[in-house]
C-alpha cells in the first residue's frame, strides 16, 4: 500500500477498535442485493428486515401505494419500489437520515418520496394498500445489554421504543386503521419479546400472520385492516 493508503488504513483500524461498525468505516451495506449507503445518522439495515420484504411481496405484490414509516436509510422504502413499482413514500422523524434515504433512492434508480413527520401523521386517510415498518422496538433498560457496536454508534432515536419496546407498535396500530384503505395489509418486523403483545394489537384484524426469521424467532407480523 502507499504511504497515504496505510494512513487511512490506520485510522480506520483505530476506529474499529473503538466499536464504530465496519459498515459506518466504508459507509454502505447490503441490503435485498443491492448496496446501500449508510452514515450514523441511520440504522445499518439488517438482515432480518429482508423478512419485511418477502412477506411484503408474498402477502401484498399488487399493492400500488406504499408506506414506510420510520424509513432510516431508505432499505424498505427503496427496495419496495424497485421491486414493484409502486407509489412509495418514506417517512421519518430525522431530517438526517431522509437525506442518506433520498440519496440511496436516486442512486439506485427508485422513485421514494420522503416526508419528515412524526410516524404517518403527514399521510392522509386510506392513502395507501400497504404499510411497511420496522420500528424503534429495544427496550430502554435493555440499553446497558447492547453491544457496543449498537449502544454507542447508532443512532438512539432508531433503537429505543419506550419502557418495554412497544410505544412504536402501540402509536403505528392505533394510527394505521386511518391510512389504509379497507382491507390494507399492516406488515411490521418483530423486536425479541414483542410478538404476543404485538398480536394482541391487530387481533380484530383480518389474515394475521407471524413469520419467523431463519433462526425461528418471529419476526414479521402481517394483518389485514377489516372492512
Ligand atoms: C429501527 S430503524 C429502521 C430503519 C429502516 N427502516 C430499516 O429497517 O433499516 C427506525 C427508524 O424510525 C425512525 N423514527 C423514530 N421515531 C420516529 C417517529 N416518531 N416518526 C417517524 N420515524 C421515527 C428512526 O429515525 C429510524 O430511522
Amino acid at each position: 500500500m502507499s504511504e497515504i493508503e496505510w494512513l487511512h488504513y490506520g485510522r480506520y483500524l483505530h476506529e474499529r477498535l473503538k466499536g464504530k461498525p465496519t459498515q459506518y468505516i466504508t459507509g454502505r451495506q447490503e441490503f435485498y442485493g443491492r448496496e446501500f449507503r449508510v452514515t450514523s445518522d441511520v440504522l445499518i439495515p439488517r438482515p432480518e428486515t429482508e423478512h419485511v420484504v418477502e412477506t411484503a411481496l408474498a402477502v401484498a405484490r399488487n399493492a400500488w401505494r406504499i408506506l414506510d414509516i420510520g424509513t432510516g436509510s431508505g432499505a424498505l422504502a427503496v427496495t419496495l419500489q424497485i421491486e414493484t413499482g409502486a407509489a412509495v413514500w418514506g417517512t421519518d422523524i430525522s431530517p438526517a437520515a431522509l437525506s442518506v434515504a433520498a440519496g440511496n433512492s436516486t442512486r439506485l434508480g427508485a422513485h421514494v418520496e420522503f416526508v419528515a413527520c412524526d410516524l404517518a401523521e403527514a399521510v392522509g386517510p386510506g392513502a395507501v394498500d400497504l404499510i411497511v415498518a420496522n420500528p424503534p422496538y429495544v427496550p430502554l433498560g435493555h440499553k446497558q445489554g447492547l453491544q457496543r457496536e449498537v449502544r454507542d454508534w447508532e443512532p438512539h432515536v432508531a433503537l429505543f421504543g419506550g419502557e418495554r419496546g412497544f410505544e412504536f407498535y402501540d402509536r403505528i396500530v392505533a394510527d394505521a386503521p386511518r391510512v389504509l384503505r379497507p382491507g390494507g395489509w399492516l406488515i411490521m418486523e418483530l423486536g425479541f419479546g414483542t410478538h404476543e403483545h404485538v398480536a394482541r394489537l391487530v387481533r380484530d384484524w383480518a389474515g394475521g400472520r407471524i413469520e419467523p426469521d431463519l433462526s425461528g424467532i418471529p419476526r414479521v407480523i402481517a394483518a389485514r385492516r377489516p372492512g
